[in-house]
């Protein structure tokens, strides 16, 4: 099939070099002229496990095309994706400026049989929003389809392959038998192929990660009170999640979620229900504490430092929102970084793929360290943000070595507290006692 998808960030490059992958000849356009331009060259602007040499393959065998030349694209193409950003607006509601532009734009050009179909995560309505302005435009019924995207970041590749399920929301049983042609090669372990109607598949999105948020924020907090009443949440966690009807999943403490994703899909979800006069308590619940709880490292730092940040130097390990990943869109670091720079500490950071990104942000205010040890380099405390596994096992003597004060905050619970103990470290954790 012949695919144009338009919008090639995190989601449509992975999404056109999959689709290319399963023999499909696929065209990823973005306005972004720099972004096409490595592209051609072979350059990935992402950090995304084992998407450059996929990116590489299928671009080599003359199947994954990248253009700034938007009616080239659609021309010829079958299926039109839409994967541009859909980021939030002041007041919380999803920003659909890029998508509205792209629709204008590729109206001219959709041959008779073109699917439009929407893999960015866009609120509910605006799949027959889109119906009715592409009608309006060809004057004719075009078929729009929805088909929101699950993966995540740094698990991209093997999330889009060996998809939980594939869900599509379509007007015409035809159109989700043609999407079910094209997700069959991903398919083949029986997992479901989910047809539903566009404003079901819309919202099927946003309650995902509105859930997965909230068992973050809930798990969160579960770990403050832990640490208010002397229990250890590594203990609760463990006493809760064997239970079946529980499980473990996403019920880990840490600093707050981040990232493109769920911060803005719990507010523009609220956005939707306050618009239709239904007061969103837990949703607004979720976000709450979850900006909360960015702020926690800040605190237990002030606490620490009884005589103020100003003038410490604090290393911090990870500045992205998650491992294996580059992507620093509401990463909690961050939050770290700009509280630390307010009250005049040094900051000296290390991540193994994000500094880039966070270079691009922070200039020279900050320190970049080549490897985690120089990161710790006559550092008074050090702030752990991200769950790299390189920080998993590190080198406790020599950190202890390069430190000024032997002291650990982590925010993600890598160690245990005995350990931590017995090396002489003042080690402060999320829902633990300190030590
Ligand atoms: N990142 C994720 O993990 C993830 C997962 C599932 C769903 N989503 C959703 O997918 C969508 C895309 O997310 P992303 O993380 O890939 O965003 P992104 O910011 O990485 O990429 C968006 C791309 O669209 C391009 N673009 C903007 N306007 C354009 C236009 N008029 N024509 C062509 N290209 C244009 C931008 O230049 C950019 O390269 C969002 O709605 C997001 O919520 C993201």
């Amino acid at each position: 099939m012949k695919i144009a998808v338009i919008g090639t960030g995190y989601v449509g490059l992975v999404t056109g070099t999959c689709f290319a992958d399963s023999g499909n000849d696929v065209t990823c356009v973005d306005i972004d002229q720099e972004k096409i331009a490595a592209l051609q060259r072979g350059e990935i602007p992402v950090f995304e496990p084992g998407l450059s040499e996929l990116v590489l393959r299928n671009a080599d065998i003359g199947r994954l095309h990248f253009t700034t030349d938007l009616p080239a694209a659609v021309q010829p193409a079958r299926l039109v994706y839409l994967a541009v950003g859909t980021p939030p607006s002041e007041d919380g509601s999803a920003d659909l400026s890029a998508l509205w532009k792209v629709v204008e734009s590729i109206a001219p050009h959709l041959t008779d049989d073109a699917i439009v179909v929407t893999k960015s995560t866009v609120p509910v309505g605006t799949n027959t929003a889109i119906y009715g302005r592409l009608r309006e435009l060809t004057g004719r019924e075009v078929d729009v389809a929805s088909n929101p995207e699950f993966l995540k970041e740094g698990a991209a590749i093997d999330d889009f392959m060996k998809p939980d399920r594939v869900v599509v929301g379509v007007r015409r049983p035809e159109v989700g038998r043609v999407l079910h042609e094209l997700y069959a090669p991903f398919l083949r372990t029986e997992k479901p192929f989910l047809v539903m109607s566009p404003e079901s598949a819309e919202l099927t999105k946003y309650v995902a990660n509105a859930l997965l948020s909230t068992k973050i924020s809930f798990i969160n907090e579960m770990a403050n009170l832990c640490e208010a009443v002397g229990g250890d949440i590594n203990d609760v966690r463990r006493g809760i999640g064997h239970d079946s009807r529980i499980g473990f999943a996403f019920l880990f403490p840490g600093v707050g979620y981040g990232g493109s994703c769920f911060p803005k899909d719990v507010r523009a979800l609220a956005a939707v229900a306050r618009e239709r006069d239904i007061e969103p308590q837990i949703l607004k619940a979720v976000d709450d504490v979850n900006r909360r709880q960015k702020l926690v490292m800040q605190s237990k730092l002030e606490r620490h430092f009884k005589d103020g940040l100003r003038g410490k130097t604090i290393a911090i390990w990870g500045l992205a929102f998650k491992p294996r990943t580059d992507d620093i869109r509401e990463a909690p670091a961050l939050t770290l970084i700009d509280r630390l720079l307010e009250l005049g500490s040094t900051i000296q950071v290390h991540d193994p793929e994000a500094m880039n990104n966070v270079r691009k942000e922070y200039g020279d205010r900050l320190t970049y360290a080549e490897t985690p040890l120089d990161a710790l380099d006559g550092a008074d405390a050090l702030a752990i943000m991200t769950e790299w596994s390189e920080f998993r096992n590190p080198d406790f003597d020599a950190m202890k070595r390069r430190m000024r004060k032997p002291t650990i905050f982590d925010g993600r619970n890598l160690y245990q507290l005995e350990q931590m103990k017995s090396l002489g470290f003042s080690y402060h954790s999320i829902g633990r006692a300190s030590v």
